[in-house]
């Protein structure tokens, strides 16, 4: 079998990546939220009704806090993991190898696991916390000053796929740290009465430091498929792409109608999510919708589809989804670690065994983006199976 470059191989030309990207990401076409009657951090209108907008006519999209059961079955519960055994001495090897295997194991099974005493220092997660706050509290016509038009991915919006009728009961704003930052640009709009420094400074820190921790996490799971822990993000190190997405659930006047964020998996490479103490988030495992219990001193990290690729499948990227609540605003920071536009992702051949098969084709992430994240996944295969192996001829239908 031919060797494939596993990631980061030298660049394809794919033209300039931000108009290549400009001209063929269209998340959020004719959403805006003023349109959507939703205002900040609730809708102004006193009406108990949801705007119809909102409401999701298929009842197995609507989540509620009814469809968990994880409570009554310990087995059901997305593993905590605690990273504390990586700052000792080489008494604790052995410890070490089991939170690699054990890491290992969540992947296979779940996709998503939360890990304590991480490293990241609390201040500077509530500093950052503060400051999204700060910014979702701003008048609506200040936050549109940095809309996410039509055809960009970055800046404040509704956060939906071009083919998505109902509306999220969200707000959303994107920002990049890596290759370039667009995070002062935003903030300097935003916050231009004030001290634009204090959003920027906390939210470049912030992704900073949860990008140093991706990329400590992304060795241990490259050791856990058996790999040299720097096997993938060597090729990271020059290059990269780093993103996050603040998420704001106001509370919902009908929450049982509603969808914060539909099932979706994430295109990336590894998410680190930090939930506030509100549950919302919730994960499916054999056809079941687990709530990740909320532990603001922790993480969640859960695999992308392009760690499901590179890993040929040993790691699963998992349906999640965010509910919301009548009585409680919650926020998540998502980050979002990435190679860069133009790297080839693909299987590495240790990883391609006869009862391993290949299963996917080599691709840039920037044909992935444009091909698999426009749309809304109806399942979870939907993204993956245009990059199958066997599926090169429609690959770019
Ligand atoms: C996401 C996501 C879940 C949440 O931003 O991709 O899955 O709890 N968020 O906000
Ligand atoms: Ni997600």
């Amino acid at each position: 079998m031919a060797a494939h470059q596993t990631i980061l191989s030298s660049p394809m030309h794919v033209g300039s990546a931000p108009a290549a990207m400009a001209a063929t990401l269209n998340f959020d076409a004719n959403s805006t939220l003023r349109n959507a009657g939703l205002r900040s951090p609730v809708p102004h209108s006193e009406s108990k009704q949801l705007p119809a907008m909102f409401i999701e006519a298929d009842k197995n999209q609507r989540s509620s806090e009814d469809s968990w059961e994880a409570s009554e079955h310990a087995e059901l519960e997305v593993p905590v993991l605690d990273l504390e055994v990586l700052n000792s001495g080489p008494d604790k090897l052995g410890q070490r190898q089991e939170l690699v295997k054990a890491m290992a194991k969540a992947c296979q099974k779940w996709g998503f696991f939360q890990v304590l005493n991480h490293g990241v220092d609390q201040a500077l997660i509530d500093r950052c916390e503060v400051e999204a706050h700060r910014m979702f509290a701003l008048p609506l016509e200040v936050k549109e000053r940095v809309h996410r038009p039509p055809g960009t991915s970055f800046g404040y919006g509704a956060n939906t796929w071009v083919n998505q009728k109902v509306l999220h009961w969200a707000e959303s704003f994107h920002m990049q740290l890596h290759p370039t930052s667009n995070i002062h640009e935003m903030a300097a709009k935003l916050f231009a009465e004030g001290d634009p420094n204090q959003f920027s400074s906390a939210v470049e820190a912030y992704m900073t430091a949860v990008e140093g921790l991706a990329r400590r996490l992304l060795e241990l799971l490259t050791e856990g498929l058996g790999l040299e822990p720097r096997h993938f993000s060597q090729y990271l190190e020059k290059e990269r792409m780093i993103s996050m997405r603040f998420n704001f659930y106001p509370p919902c006047p009908e929450p049982s109608l509603a969808i914060g964020l539909r099932a979706h998996t994430d295109p990336h490479l590894l998410t680190i999510l930090h939930q506030d103490s509100v549950a919302g988030l919730q994960v499916q495992i054999h056809d079941k919708w687990v709530t990740v219990k909320p532990r603001p001193d922790c993480f969640v990290v859960n695999i992308g589809d392009l760690f499901q690729v590179l890993s040929n499948t040993m790691y699963k990227s998992v349906l999640h989804r965010a509910f919301v609540n009548s009585s409680s605003q919650r926020l998540s920071l998502a980050c979002f670690l990435n190679p860069p536009l133009n790297a080839t992702v693909a299987t590495p051949p240790e990883l391609i065994t006869p009862e391993w098969p290949q299963i996917y084709r080599p691709f840039t992430w920037l044909e992935y983006l444009k091909n698999a994240y426009l749309y809304h996944p109806i399942t979870g295969a939907d993204r993956h199976e245009r990059f199958f192996l066997s599926a090169n001829s429609c690959a770019n239908s």
